[in-house]
């Protein structure tokens, strides 16, 4: 079976509804849609019914939130649920990125509510994963990833739309991307703590940190990378064509 490559992008706190209505203008124009890839674009909360729009018709791609609260409604300022994102066109959610667990604080326990809100509420479940650079340097990469896929996923009905984005913390924005080999070696721990929780092998795994035009190629010539969630490198159009021509 040829393997389906997965291009996300996470725009964080970047692109306006102005911006991305320009941005998704010129990356349809540029991008060449291809057999066996597809596309997510994470948006900020505020454009991603421009996204939505945009994208009607191009049925390889989707957009979706960067974060959700797990309660459906209330006095939660700041926040969004599961069905306002939906509402906005959000066909999945980032669930337990490292930003929202180093910078804001999310537990790993916030973290599965979060996830068990997306499921019920029908979306695709993007979970991150990943370690510090104090816990890599302790040799717990695997011990990290297996004890948050376990927190997130444990019990969780296999059948679910799950994808896991494999984003050490330390290559984050840090222009430090991990080796292919790192990559490859993290995403067969990865693989084995999802075969222990029962999810089949089609769980696709993507890579995230630092990836860019350079080291695109090389990260996906490894078998074990199913796609890529970029960052920075996802912010010009043309750029995030580019790479997404790798797949
Ligand atoms: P960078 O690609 O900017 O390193 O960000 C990675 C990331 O956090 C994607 O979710």
């Amino acid at each position: 079976m040829s393997r389906s490559i997965l291009f996300a992008a996470n725009w964080k706190m970047h692109l306006s509804p102005g911006e991305a209505r320009t941005y998704m203008d010129r990356f349809l124009e540029v991008d060449a849609p291809r057999a066996g890839r597809s596309l997510a674009f994470f948006p900020p909360a505020v454009s991603i019914e421009a996204v939505a729009r945009a994208l009607v018709g191009h049925d390889h791609a989707v957009v979706g939130a960067q974060d959700v609260h797990w309660e459906p409604k209330g006095a939660f300022t700041g926040a969004t649920s599961v069905s306002l994102a939906r509402s906005a066109g959000a066909a999945a959610a980032l669930v337990g990125h490292s930003e929202r667990r180093h910078v804001f604080g999310d537990t790993d326990e916030e973290t599965r509510r979060k996830l068990d809100a997306v499921v019920d509420g029908g979306l695709q479940v993007m979970l991150c994963v990943g370690e510090t650079l104090d816990d890599r340097e302790a040799g717990r990469t695997d011990a990290t990833t297996a004890r948050q896929l376990t927190s997130a996923l444990d019990g969780v009905d296999p059948g679910i739309d799950l994808v896991i984005a494999y984003e050490p913390v330390w290559a984050i924005g840090t222009g430090r991307n991990a080796t292919p080999d790192d990559a490859a070696r993290a995403h067969r721990g990865i693989r084995n703590v999802l075969q222990d929780l029962g999810f089949a092998g089609e769980t696709r795994v993507l890579y995230g940190g630092s990836v860019n035009t350079g080291n695109v190629a090389a990260l996906l010539a490894q078998r074990e990378l199913d796609g890529v969630l970029v960052g920075g490198a996802s912010l010009d159009p043309d750029g995030w064509a580019a790479i997404c021509a790798e797949g």
